[in-house]
Protein backbone atom coordinates (compact mmCIF):
# COMPACT_ATOMS: atom_id res chain seq x y z
CA UNK A 1 0.00 0.00 0.00
CA UNK A 2 1.62 3.16 -1.02
CA UNK A 3 0.46 7.19 -0.24
CA UNK A 4 0.88 9.84 -2.18
CA UNK A 5 4.42 11.40 -2.99
CA UNK A 6 6.48 13.27 -0.33
CA UNK A 7 9.26 15.49 -0.26
CA UNK A 8 11.68 16.43 2.99
CA UNK A 9 14.46 18.57 2.32
CA UNK A 10 17.17 18.96 5.40
CA UNK A 11 20.02 21.99 5.37
CA UNK A 12 23.96 21.54 5.87
CA UNK A 13 25.90 22.88 8.07
CA UNK A 14 28.74 25.26 8.46
CA UNK A 15 30.42 26.04 11.90
CA UNK A 16 31.57 29.63 12.03
CA UNK A 17 33.45 28.74 15.99
CA UNK A 18 33.29 26.30 18.27
CA UNK A 19 34.89 22.56 16.76
CA UNK A 20 35.57 19.34 18.65
CA UNK A 21 33.88 21.02 21.59
CA UNK A 22 30.01 19.36 21.64
CA UNK A 23 31.49 15.53 22.39
CA UNK A 24 32.53 17.81 26.27
CA UNK A 25 29.31 19.01 26.48
CA UNK A 26 31.08 22.67 25.58
CA UNK A 27 30.06 25.48 23.13
CA UNK A 28 29.62 25.45 19.40
CA UNK A 29 28.16 28.47 16.84
CA UNK A 30 27.02 27.19 13.68
CA UNK A 31 24.39 27.69 10.92
CA UNK A 32 22.30 25.65 8.88
CA UNK A 33 23.36 26.22 4.85
CA UNK A 34 21.38 26.48 1.95
CA UNK A 35 22.73 23.14 0.28
CA UNK A 36 20.52 20.50 1.31
CA UNK A 37 19.95 16.60 1.10
CA UNK A 38 16.23 16.03 -0.47
CA UNK A 39 14.11 12.92 -0.04
CA UNK A 40 11.33 12.30 -2.68
CA UNK A 41 9.15 8.94 -2.69
CA UNK A 42 6.02 7.05 -0.89
CA UNK A 43 5.74 5.62 2.43
CA UNK A 44 5.66 2.11 2.08
CA UNK A 45 4.44 -0.81 4.69
CA UNK A 46 7.48 -2.90 5.57
CA UNK A 47 10.67 -1.93 3.70
CA UNK A 48 12.89 0.81 2.57
CA UNK A 49 14.28 1.65 -0.67
CA UNK A 50 16.22 4.29 -1.32
CA UNK A 51 18.11 5.13 -4.85
CA UNK A 52 20.71 8.53 -4.74
CA UNK A 53 21.63 10.71 -7.30
CA UNK A 54 25.27 10.56 -6.76
CA UNK A 55 25.45 6.34 -5.80
CA UNK A 56 25.59 3.91 -7.90
CA UNK A 57 23.87 1.05 -5.59
CA UNK A 58 20.38 0.83 -4.13
CA UNK A 59 19.82 1.18 -0.31
CA UNK A 60 17.00 -1.89 0.15
CA UNK A 61 16.22 -3.45 3.48
CA UNK A 62 12.92 -4.49 5.71
CA UNK A 63 12.24 -3.55 8.43
CA UNK A 64 12.51 -3.82 11.79
CA UNK A 65 16.27 -3.93 11.36
CA UNK A 66 18.49 -5.11 14.13
CA UNK A 67 21.90 -4.86 12.29
CA UNK A 68 22.31 -1.73 10.57
CA UNK A 69 26.48 -1.98 10.66
CA UNK A 70 25.55 -4.58 8.32
CA UNK A 71 23.71 -2.73 5.59
CA UNK A 72 25.59 -2.51 2.44
CA UNK A 73 26.21 -0.12 0.53
CA UNK A 74 27.95 1.82 3.32
CA UNK A 75 25.94 5.42 2.73
CA UNK A 76 22.96 2.81 3.54
CA UNK A 77 24.03 2.35 7.50
CA UNK A 78 23.31 5.78 8.40
CA UNK A 79 19.33 5.39 6.77
CA UNK A 80 19.34 2.15 8.42
CA UNK A 81 21.20 3.36 11.30
CA UNK A 82 18.31 6.05 11.65
CA UNK A 83 15.72 3.33 11.38
CA UNK A 84 16.93 1.35 13.72
CA UNK A 85 16.61 3.92 16.12
CA UNK A 86 13.35 4.52 15.15
CA UNK A 87 12.50 0.89 15.94
CA UNK A 88 8.74 -0.18 15.22
CA UNK A 89 8.27 3.73 15.14
CA UNK A 90 9.45 3.55 11.76
CA UNK A 91 7.04 3.67 8.37
CA UNK A 92 8.72 2.18 5.52
CA UNK A 93 9.85 4.45 2.43
CA UNK A 94 10.33 3.89 -1.08
CA UNK A 95 12.31 6.90 -2.77
CA UNK A 96 14.52 8.98 -3.78
CA UNK A 97 18.06 11.32 -2.64
CA UNK A 98 19.43 14.29 -4.11
CA UNK A 99 22.30 16.52 -2.32
CA UNK A 100 23.56 19.76 -3.16
CA UNK A 101 25.94 19.54 0.06
CA UNK A 102 29.20 18.50 -1.15
CA UNK A 103 30.03 14.84 0.34
CA UNK A 104 33.47 14.74 2.23
CA UNK A 105 33.63 18.00 2.71
CA UNK A 106 33.12 19.21 6.63
CA UNK A 107 29.50 20.64 5.95
CA UNK A 108 27.46 17.62 7.79
CA UNK A 109 25.72 15.37 4.54
CA UNK A 110 25.72 12.22 6.51
CA UNK A 111 23.97 14.75 9.27
CA UNK A 112 21.66 15.97 6.97
CA UNK A 113 20.99 12.65 5.42
CA UNK A 114 20.27 10.99 8.72
CA UNK A 115 17.56 14.12 9.79
CA UNK A 116 15.98 13.55 6.39
CA UNK A 117 15.52 9.78 6.50
CA UNK A 118 14.01 10.65 10.22
CA UNK A 119 11.29 12.99 8.97
CA UNK A 120 10.65 10.80 5.61
CA UNK A 121 10.12 7.41 7.87
CA UNK A 122 8.22 9.48 10.14
CA UNK A 123 9.71 11.13 12.68
CA UNK A 124 7.30 13.36 14.72
CA UNK A 125 9.50 14.16 18.10
CA UNK A 126 11.12 17.45 18.83
CA UNK A 127 14.15 19.47 17.00
CA UNK A 128 16.52 17.94 20.03
CA UNK A 129 15.19 14.71 20.17
CA UNK A 130 15.36 13.85 16.72
CA UNK A 131 18.83 15.49 16.79
CA UNK A 132 19.80 12.99 19.36
CA UNK A 133 18.07 9.92 17.24
CA UNK A 134 20.58 10.48 14.48
CA UNK A 135 23.69 11.31 16.86
CA UNK A 136 22.93 7.53 18.36
CA UNK A 137 22.16 6.19 14.54
CA UNK A 138 25.39 7.76 12.99
CA UNK A 139 27.28 5.88 16.10
CA UNK A 140 24.99 2.51 15.50
CA UNK A 141 25.56 2.52 11.59
CA UNK A 142 29.26 3.66 11.18
CA UNK A 143 30.62 3.46 14.70
CA UNK A 144 31.34 7.31 14.46
CA UNK A 145 30.95 8.68 18.35
CA UNK A 146 30.41 12.09 17.04
CA UNK A 147 29.09 14.81 19.35
CA UNK A 148 25.63 17.03 18.49
CA UNK A 149 26.17 19.60 16.93
CA UNK A 150 25.98 18.54 13.22
CA UNK A 151 22.53 16.77 13.65
CA UNK A 152 21.42 19.61 15.93
CA UNK A 153 22.42 22.70 13.50
CA UNK A 154 20.22 20.63 11.12
CA UNK A 155 17.10 20.21 13.33
CA UNK A 156 17.03 23.42 14.32
CA UNK A 157 18.82 25.68 11.53
CA UNK A 158 17.23 29.36 11.78
CA UNK A 159 16.87 31.99 8.68
CA UNK A 160 19.34 34.75 8.98
CA UNK A 161 20.72 33.52 12.59
CA UNK A 162 23.69 31.12 13.23
CA UNK A 163 23.29 29.45 16.83
CA UNK A 164 24.90 29.77 19.74
CA UNK A 165 23.85 25.88 21.37
CA UNK A 166 25.48 24.51 24.66
CA UNK A 167 26.00 21.02 24.00
CA UNK A 168 25.54 20.25 28.06
CA UNK A 169 22.22 21.71 28.10
CA UNK A 170 21.56 20.91 24.47
CA UNK A 171 19.87 24.96 24.74
CA UNK A 172 19.73 27.12 21.41
CA UNK A 173 20.37 31.06 21.52
CA UNK A 174 20.08 32.23 17.92
CA UNK A 175 21.95 34.81 16.93
CA UNK A 176 20.98 37.09 13.94
CA UNK A 177 24.12 37.76 11.29
CA UNK A 178 24.62 41.26 10.51
CA UNK A 179 23.23 42.30 6.93
CA UNK A 180 26.46 43.80 6.10
CA UNK A 181 28.74 39.97 5.94
CA UNK A 182 29.15 37.69 3.84
CA UNK A 183 29.97 34.08 4.82
CA UNK A 184 31.68 32.33 2.41
CA UNK A 185 32.87 28.58 2.24
CA UNK A 186 35.66 26.91 0.43
CA UNK A 187 36.10 23.57 -0.14
CA UNK A 188 39.90 22.90 0.29
CA UNK A 189 40.59 19.11 -0.32
CA UNK A 190 38.00 16.04 0.27
CA UNK A 191 38.34 15.59 4.11
CA UNK A 192 40.03 12.66 5.44
CA UNK A 193 38.08 12.33 8.85
CA UNK A 194 39.00 8.41 9.65
CA UNK A 195 36.80 7.45 12.48
CA UNK A 196 40.24 6.21 14.09
CA UNK A 197 41.03 9.95 14.13
CA UNK A 198 37.96 11.17 15.88
CA UNK A 199 37.64 8.79 18.42
CA UNK A 200 41.34 9.39 19.36
CA UNK A 201 40.25 13.06 19.94
CA UNK A 202 37.30 11.77 21.88
CA UNK A 203 38.79 9.65 23.95
CA UNK A 204 41.73 12.28 24.68
CA UNK A 205 39.42 14.32 26.13
CA UNK A 206 38.15 11.68 27.94
CA UNK A 207 41.66 11.45 29.50
CA UNK A 208 41.94 14.74 30.80
CA UNK A 209 38.15 14.73 32.11
CA UNK A 210 39.22 12.27 34.33
CA UNK A 211 42.04 14.82 35.65
CA UNK A 212 40.26 18.07 35.54
CA UNK A 213 36.73 17.22 35.53
CA UNK A 214 34.14 18.60 32.92
CA UNK A 215 36.52 20.50 30.49
CA UNK A 216 33.22 22.57 30.09
CA UNK A 217 33.79 23.88 33.59
CA UNK A 218 37.45 23.89 33.64
CA UNK A 219 39.80 26.95 33.30
CA UNK A 220 43.08 27.19 31.74
CA UNK A 221 44.99 26.92 35.02
CA UNK A 222 43.85 24.17 35.97
CA UNK A 223 44.90 22.27 33.26
CA UNK A 224 48.59 22.08 34.41
CA UNK A 225 47.76 19.23 36.45
CA UNK A 226 47.72 17.53 33.04
CA UNK A 227 51.38 15.93 32.55
CA UNK A 228 50.91 14.28 29.14
CA UNK A 229 51.41 17.11 26.59
CA UNK A 230 49.40 15.83 23.94
CA UNK A 231 46.49 15.48 26.54
CA UNK A 232 47.19 19.03 27.60
CA UNK A 233 47.16 20.55 24.61
CA UNK A 234 43.48 18.72 23.33
CA UNK A 235 42.38 20.22 26.74
CA UNK A 236 43.67 23.58 26.38
CA UNK A 237 42.26 23.75 22.72
CA UNK A 238 38.80 23.04 24.06
CA UNK A 239 38.60 25.35 27.15
CA UNK A 240 40.04 27.94 25.37
CA UNK A 241 37.76 27.35 22.14
CA UNK A 242 34.94 27.76 24.49
CA UNK A 243 35.96 31.03 25.48
CA UNK A 244 36.06 31.96 21.94
CA UNK A 245 32.10 31.01 21.17
CA UNK A 246 31.04 33.30 23.94
CA UNK A 247 33.66 36.13 22.62
CA UNK A 248 32.46 35.49 19.15
CA UNK A 249 28.99 35.67 20.01
CA UNK A 250 29.07 39.07 21.83
CA UNK A 251 31.38 40.15 19.02
CA UNK A 252 29.24 39.41 16.38
CA UNK A 253 26.28 40.56 18.24
CA UNK A 254 28.03 43.86 18.86
CA UNK A 255 28.71 44.43 14.80
CA UNK A 256 32.81 44.14 15.68
CA UNK A 257 33.56 41.96 13.11
CA UNK A 258 37.29 42.59 13.17
CA UNK A 259 37.66 40.83 16.84
CA UNK A 260 35.13 38.47 15.80
CA UNK A 261 37.42 37.25 12.75
CA UNK A 262 40.43 37.36 14.92
CA UNK A 263 38.58 35.21 16.97
CA UNK A 264 38.20 32.93 13.90
CA UNK A 265 41.91 33.54 13.23
CA UNK A 266 43.10 32.13 17.00
CA UNK A 267 40.63 29.09 16.91
CA UNK A 268 42.05 27.81 13.28
CA UNK A 269 45.51 27.77 14.98
CA UNK A 270 44.21 26.68 18.29
CA UNK A 271 42.64 23.72 15.89
CA UNK A 272 46.13 23.10 14.03
CA UNK A 273 48.24 23.42 17.37
CA UNK A 274 46.89 21.95 20.11
CA UNK A 275 43.93 19.71 18.60
CA UNK A 276 46.10 18.52 15.39
CA UNK A 277 43.02 18.34 13.28
CA UNK A 278 43.95 20.46 10.65
CA UNK A 279 46.79 20.60 7.52
CA UNK A 280 49.24 22.26 5.63
CA UNK A 281 46.88 22.85 2.98
CA UNK A 282 44.20 24.11 5.40
CA UNK A 283 46.45 26.42 7.07
CA UNK A 284 47.65 27.69 3.34
CA UNK A 285 44.15 28.44 2.45
CA UNK A 286 42.98 29.88 5.94
CA UNK A 287 46.44 32.31 5.74
CA UNK A 288 45.52 33.33 2.00
CA UNK A 289 41.74 34.15 2.70
CA UNK A 290 42.65 36.05 5.70
CA UNK A 291 44.87 38.48 3.66
CA UNK A 292 42.27 38.90 1.17
CA UNK A 293 41.02 42.84 1.54
CA UNK A 294 37.78 42.89 3.32
CA UNK A 295 38.03 39.87 5.34
CA UNK A 296 37.47 39.55 8.69
CA UNK A 297 38.82 35.96 9.68
CA UNK A 298 38.79 32.30 8.20
CA UNK A 299 38.96 29.18 9.45
CA UNK A 300 38.71 25.60 8.98
CA UNK A 301 35.24 24.06 10.44
CA UNK A 302 33.91 20.82 11.01
CA UNK A 303 35.86 17.62 12.59
CA UNK A 304 39.34 18.57 10.57
CA UNK A 305 41.52 16.59 8.61
CA UNK A 306 40.56 18.78 4.89
CA UNK A 307 37.47 19.87 4.13
CA UNK A 308 36.43 23.59 4.03
CA UNK A 309 37.33 26.52 5.47
CA UNK A 310 34.73 29.13 6.54
CA UNK A 311 35.51 33.01 6.04
CA UNK A 312 33.79 36.08 7.40
CA UNK A 313 34.25 38.82 4.98
CA UNK A 314 32.60 42.73 4.44
CA UNK A 315 29.33 42.25 1.98
CA UNK A 316 31.20 43.91 -0.71
CA UNK A 317 34.34 41.55 -0.57
CA UNK A 318 35.57 39.19 -3.47
CA UNK A 319 36.32 36.06 -2.74
CA UNK A 320 36.07 33.04 -3.92
CA UNK A 321 33.82 30.23 -2.93
CA UNK A 322 30.03 29.65 -1.87
CA UNK A 323 28.54 32.22 -0.08
CA UNK A 324 26.18 30.95 2.27
CA UNK A 325 23.04 31.96 3.38
CA UNK A 326 21.60 30.73 7.17
CA UNK A 327 18.68 28.74 6.65
CA UNK A 328 15.66 27.27 7.93
CA UNK A 329 15.63 23.74 9.57
CA UNK A 330 14.68 20.07 8.07
CA UNK A 331 11.55 19.80 6.75
CA UNK A 332 8.80 18.59 4.64
CA UNK A 333 8.09 20.28 1.81
CA UNK A 334 4.67 20.85 0.84
C1 LIG B 1 32.21 16.44 13.28
C2 LIG B 1 31.26 15.83 14.32
C3 LIG B 1 30.71 16.91 15.25
C4 LIG B 1 31.82 17.78 15.82
C5 LIG B 1 32.75 18.26 14.71
C6 LIG B 1 33.94 19.01 15.25
O1 LIG B 1 31.49 17.27 12.40
O2 LIG B 1 30.19 15.16 13.70
O3 LIG B 1 29.96 16.32 16.28
O4 LIG B 1 32.52 17.11 16.83
O5 LIG B 1 33.23 17.18 13.92
O6 LIG B 1 33.52 20.18 15.85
Amino acid sequence: MSEAPLSFHSPGRVNLIGDHTDYTGGLVLPMAIDRYTTIRGSRTKNSVRLRSENESEIVEFDLPISSPEKVSPIWGRYVAGVAAEMQNRAHGFDGEVSCTIPIGAGLSSSAALEVAVALALGDTSTPVERAKLCQRAEFRGVGVPCGIMDQLAVTSGIRDHALVIDCHELSISPVRLPNDIKIVVQFIVERKLKSSSYAERVSQCKAAEEIVGPLRLALLSSLTNITDQTIFRRARHVVSENQRVRDFAEMLGKGDLKSAGQLMIESHNSLDHDFETSTPQMNAAVATASSQPGVFGARMTGGGFGGCIVILADATAKIDGWQVRAVNAATKLD
